[in-house]
């Protein structure tokens, strides 16, 4: 039937406006083959009843650590047992800060506390709150547990405010618990947990981004962002801290990464701040230099006059300016050259202009297939004009190599 043909999901759903998400998230799951079973905080109950996630799930719905007709039928231990992975969805800062702290003062937080199933969060909350060193701090814990996160989403919110915090949708969660599935033991008891980059910040930028021309148009490229999202997932592996800003792509979410959804360009300059400090910024992202100058609500109709003309502005240069900063620049940072002719002179004209310290040039003219391809040959080219030709090699590999040399070269945290 689907991907998660026989898994068992427990989701425990937060209180927040996003609660009403969760509800499709279970058709979502079911759809894909899995059961789901639903844990409510007493919050999510002012949101959303437990009736409903009982009729979509078609189990009974849990509420409260002391009912005793639940502990009879299915006590709280076997809840955080007798599934394959627990989503949180909605995780709201307060139960973040619950689960990182360890508190279990109500079914949903015991639940998450007893359990040793591979954990996945989907936090949704306004942008101040998410972007509050406690909540960051709360993250970086949990992560660093092997709690796999999905989103927040940058976009508008409930209360008219823009910028991250909004839940991913049902659709993105149900691939990060098939990635989570497919990837087994939680990432903190895997062996292969590197210390490399432990206690860094990695920040990646990765994939196109989407410009829109009218509300069903718009301009992209074709990046696949597989080098990008390759490279968190190595530094993920390694120990870091990763934070993945990522265009409109295909792939599933790396393990043990906090990744953010944009669009356009100014979106990805807006989730970059708002991922700052980081210790090492890589922008593996292939920007869209120009979008529309206009955009207009309406869909563009066609009529008689012939094409509109299509005017372009210029974005921000997102690695231009983060290099640039005076303040609160990323002690190393890194940038991707993609050319199709005369690629290390580009290159190298390339780091002086954008001011940063690495960039990582690629050919990808028709020929070399690189542009969605899975293999990649790239040359590393420093500030001081060193030169460092690779094989042609797998994307994977390049960004374990390349995240080897980041750990080399980064100074110390
Ligand atoms: O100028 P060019 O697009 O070739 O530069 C490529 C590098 O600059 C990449 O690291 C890319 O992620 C970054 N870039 C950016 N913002 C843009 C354009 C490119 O961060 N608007």
């Amino acid at each position: 039937m689907g991907a998660l043909d026989g898994t068992r999901v427990l989701l425990v759903i937060g209180g927040g406006i996003a609660a009403y998400k969760a509800l499709d998230l279970i058709r979502r799951l079911r759809e894909r083959g899995a059961s789901v079973r639903c844990v409510l905080t007493k919050g999510a109950q002012e949101f959303v009843t437990p009736l409903a996630a009982a009729a979509l799930s078609g189990q009974r719905a849990h509420t409260d650590l002391f009912d005793r007709a639940d502990e009879a039928d299915i006590g709280h231990i076997r809840l955080a047992r007798d599934a394959d992975a627990v989503v949180v969805a909605p995780a709201t800062a307060n139960t973040l800060a619950r689960m990182a702290g360890g508190h279990a003062p109500d079914l949903a937080s015991t639940v998450l506390l007893a359990t040793t199933l591979p954990i996945l969060i989907a936090p949704a909350m306004n942008v101040r709150m998410w972007l509050h060193p406690a909540t960051q701090r709360n993250l970086a814990l949990l992560t660093g547990d092997g709690v796999a996160v999905v989103g927040p989403n940058v976009g508008r919110m409930a209360e008219a405010e823009t910028g991250p915090g909004r839940m991913a949708e049902p659709d993105e969660i149900a691939d990060a618990v098939e990635a989570l599935l497919a990837r087994g033991a939680p990432l903190a008891s895997r062996p292969d947990r590197g210390t490399l980059l432990a206690g860094r910040h990695l920040l990646v930028t990765s994939g196109p981004t989407h410009e829109p021309i009218d509300p069903v148009r718009y301009l992209a490229n074709r990046s696949s962002g597989k080098q990008g999202h390759a490279i968190a997932a190595a530094a993920a592996a390694a120990g870091a801290r990763v934070t993945l800003i990522s265009g409109p792509v295909t792939l599933a979410d790396p393990p043990g990464v906090t990744v953010m959804r944009i669009e356009t360009a100014r979106e990805m300059l807006a989730a970059v701040e708002a991922a700052l400090p980081a210790d090492i910024a890589v922008f593996a992202a292939a920007v869209a230099d120009w979008r529309p100058a206009t955009f207009g609500d309406e869909k563009i109709k066609k009529g008689p006059e012939g094409p509109p003309p299509l005017a372009l502005t210029e974005n921000p240069d997102i690695l231009a300016t983060i290099a640039h900063r005076q303040q609160g620049r990323p002690p190393l940072v890194v940038g991707f050259a993609a050319e199709t002719t005369d690629v290390i002179a580009h290159a190298r004209a390339k780091i002086a202009r954008k001011g940063c310290d690495l960039i990582v040039a690629n050919d990808v003219s028709a020929a070399t297939g690189v542009m969605g391809g899975d293999r990649n040959a790239v040359h590393l080219i420093g500030r001081d004009g060193s030169l460092e030709s690779w094989p042609t090699l797998a994307k994977d590999e390049v960004a374990r190599r390349l995240v080897a040399r980041l750990a080399e070269l980064a100074p110390s945290p």
